[in-house]
């Protein structure tokens, strides 16, 4: 049986909905989610459309008006009547082919609203709001109808009225790329964004704008409106010829979602984007599975190998059989090779890579066969440079040369600008490639690893075998630029992480990496470097060091434990931008990351989540007390202890550090060896 529903599907009768008129074109009508705290109001008002968001009785989103305006035909923005209105109650659970938890509640109330054009034209357009108790979803249906068929929207016209110059962590409105450090700012200084954009209120409520289920549409980005204080309006990413989205009734646009939190955790335990999604539509979804891996990678970052073929070429047969031996023995399952075909020294071209041809010096069959014996799998690779169109040219044939070698994974790139000229990474016509790519690889049961994507909306509902994706501002920053300050990963988590899973690559032991470039690093502690693996969550999980930096390194141990798939996910302390402290339960294991940003600070963390009946072996990876991101990153201490529910364990955390911690059933013999818990000095 297809393992994705086992649902309880309960339609409540507990509306919280009022209509209060129906008038010709005045109406107004409210919907509230199942705890009572989020509202959303509809209101038309002399015939516009606007919507509002409460929170506790608090106004989030003060009254915003919706609609489009239409390349040679008439706005859709003003003269509608209410034609109908209508709710429902959803209350189910759903168990996702991966995640940070192993079942998803599904409960919201919905609010449809059929609106119509009072003039002649008579056009519909339908709204549906949901309201989850962790935040809102609205998105735009048009319906099929004789005067709107073909159309070109110019402008999506959705506002976000805040009501107040809150505090917000927000990237620029780049069409092209999210490898942006975050902002901090007030909203007043967020003139045009990336989503999602997050907030914090003055009276401490967190609040994040982004989109979920973006399919055959635009990415959008928001833009402040002029004059209008605190108000952000929807601006989508364009086609080369200034149109936004080109499409014919029916057609839907993504949901605009607001996550909704009392705490900054909050927003980390939400799945109000997943359940925005559709359901699962892959049959038989159990060759997908979420797998940590090595590389073939970090070399070329830092100049110790190179991508095409010469002298330092990464990917030669040698070369990788040496990194499978290395995953082979420490129970990493997957390898990544990057440089493997014909092509990179033509990068930046169009048409430069050969996805089907291997250079003379990689044997790929001999490398897949050889992985197979030692039971490592090839990650594969396609870098497209950006030229999209050539990739989907060449797809059917990389995807079957893969499938034919039982390659179950690819990591895809658009490093450069789009081909066809003038298309966007995060327009509609890339929206529409990336999406195609991932239906094929489905087809061909491939997994995907996506750098230089789009955002993730959650499609990873229907399709679990998109798994990760880059759009960060990720690890190999460390290497070639001025790196990510040690706050960089204390933001991501409440901001592209709301989004979706990481593909961070983390896990760099060698902090410094002087023998290869003087003058870039990492900046983090060691300890810090294996408390990500907790903290920034991803399906696909790189170990992202070379082999040899790893060798004989007792923190390791910790890599190889950490699972990459989650049954439980718990955010204990957080602060955007300083601290956090997560933990996670795989089987009868938790594990808890807790990293700090340029600050030295301890942290207590309560086990309450532990069974109050057992006795636990705490294996803890922490920032010794003379560590130091900028002075002395490696210093860290591993100890063992016996813990249980009633502990508290301490978090003493470097400048820059961290401490990843794992605690498993603790046996008879550490019962009887092991020391209870004490802090270091
Ligand atoms: C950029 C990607 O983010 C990186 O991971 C990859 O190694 C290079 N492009 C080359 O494909
Ligand atoms: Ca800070």
């Amino acid at each position: 049986m297809y393992n994705f529903f086992k649902l309880l599907f309960l339609v409540s009768l507990t509306l919280t909905f009022i209509m209060c008129s129906l008038l010709k074109n005045n109406a107004q009508s409210a919907v509230s989610s199942p705890d009572g705290k989020v509202n959303i109001n509809f209101i038309l008002k002399d015939g516009v459309p606007y919507y509002s968001v409460l929170y506790d009785g608090d106004v989030v989103i003060q009254p915003s008006s919706l609609g489009f305006r239409f390349k040679k035909i008439e706005p859709m923005n003003k003269d509608f009547v209410v034609l109908d209105m209508s709710t429902k109650s959803i209350n189910e659970t759903w168990q996702p082919v991966w995640g940070k938890t192993n079942e998803i509640c599904n409960h919201y109330n919905e609010l449809f609203v059929k609106l119509k054009e009072e003039t002649e034209l008579g056009r519909q357009i339908h709204l549906v709001f949901r309201a989850y108790n962790d935040g809102i979803g609205f998105r735009y249906i048009l319906p099929e109808q004789p005067d709107l068929k073909d159309f070109e929207i110019i402008s999506e016209e959705t506002l976000f009225r805040f009501t107040g110059n809150h505090t917000a962590w927000w990237i620029p409105d780049e069409y092209d790329s999210y490898e942006q450090l975050y902002k901090e700012t007030p909203l007043s200084k967020a003139k045009a964004v990336n989503t999602p954009i997050t907030m914090k209120t003055e009276n401490g409520l967190y609040l994040s704008v982004h989109e979920a289920d973006l399919t055959d549409y635009a990415g959008m980005t928001l833009t402040a409106v002029k004059g209008e204080p605190n108000t952000l309006e929807s601006n989508l990413v364009p086609w080369p010829d200034d149109v936004k989205v080109k499409a014919s009734t029916p057609h839907r646009t993504p949901w605009r979602t607001i996550q909704i939190s009392a705490d900054a955790g909050g927003l980390i335990e939400s799945n109000l984007i997943v359940n925005l999604n559709d359901p699962c539509v892959i049959e038989d979804p159990s060759w997908i599975k979420p797998m940590k891996y090595m590389g073939i990678w970090w070399g070329m970052h830092i100049g110790k190998e190179t991508w095409h073929i010469g002298p330092k070429h990464g990917a030669t047969t040698a070369n990788s059989k040496r990194h499978i031996d290395f995953a082979a023995k420490h129970g990493i399952p997957a390898l990544l090779i990057e440089g493997w075909n014909t092509g990179w020294e033509n990068w930046g071209k169009e048409g430069a890579f050969n996805l089907t041809t291997p250079y003379p010096d990689f044997d790929l069959k001999e490398v897949v066969r050889y992985g197979r014996e030692k039971g490592v799998v090839i990650i594969g690779h396609h870098e497209t440079g950006g030229d999209a169109a050539d990739y989907d040219r060449q797809i059917d044939s990389a995807f079957a040369l893969y499938q034919k070698l039982g390659i179950s994974a690819v990591k895809t790139g658009y490093a450069g600008r789009i081909f066809p000229n003038g298309q966007h990474h995060h327009g509609q016509w890339m929206v529409n490639h990336y999406r195609s790519v991932v239906e094929n690889a489905a087809e061909h049961h491939i997994m995907i690893d996506a750098h230089e994507p789009i955002k993730p909306t959650g499609i990873s509902r229907t399709y679990p075998n998109m798994m990760t994706r880059e759009g960060v501002r990720g690890m190999e920053y460390n290497a070639w630029s001025d790196g990510n300050p040690p706050e960089h990963t204390t933001i991501l988590p409440f901001t592209r992480m709301l989004a979706g899973p990481l593909d961070y690559t983390p896990g760099i032991f060698d902090l410094t990496f002087n023998r290869y470039k003087k003058y870039n690093r990492v900046y983090t502690t060691l300890a810090k470097q294996l408390a990500l693996y907790v903290v920034l969550y991803s399906p696909l999980q790189m170990a992202a060091d070379l082999p040899e930096n790893y060798k004989n390194q007792p923190a390791f141990t910790f890599i190889e434990n950490v699972p990459v798939n989650w049954d439980k996910t718990k955010v204990l302390n957080a602060e955007i931008g300083d601290f956090i402290c997560i933990a996670r339960k795989n089987g009868d294991n938790w594990y808890i990351g807790s990293i700090t940003d340029e600050n030295a600070r301890r942290l207590e963390i309560p086990l309450t989540f532990l069974d109050s009946d057992k006795k636990y072996t705490a294996h803890i990876y922490t920032d010794a007390p003379d560590a130091d991101w900028e002075s002395n990153p490696t210093a860290i201490k591993i100890n063992k202890y016996l813990v249980s529910h009633s502990d508290t364990i301490t978090a003493s955390l470097a400048r820059g550090g961290g401490q990843a911690v794992r605690i498993t059933p603790a046996t008879e013999k550490e019962i009887k060896t092991l020391k209870d818990y004490t802090p270091l000095k």
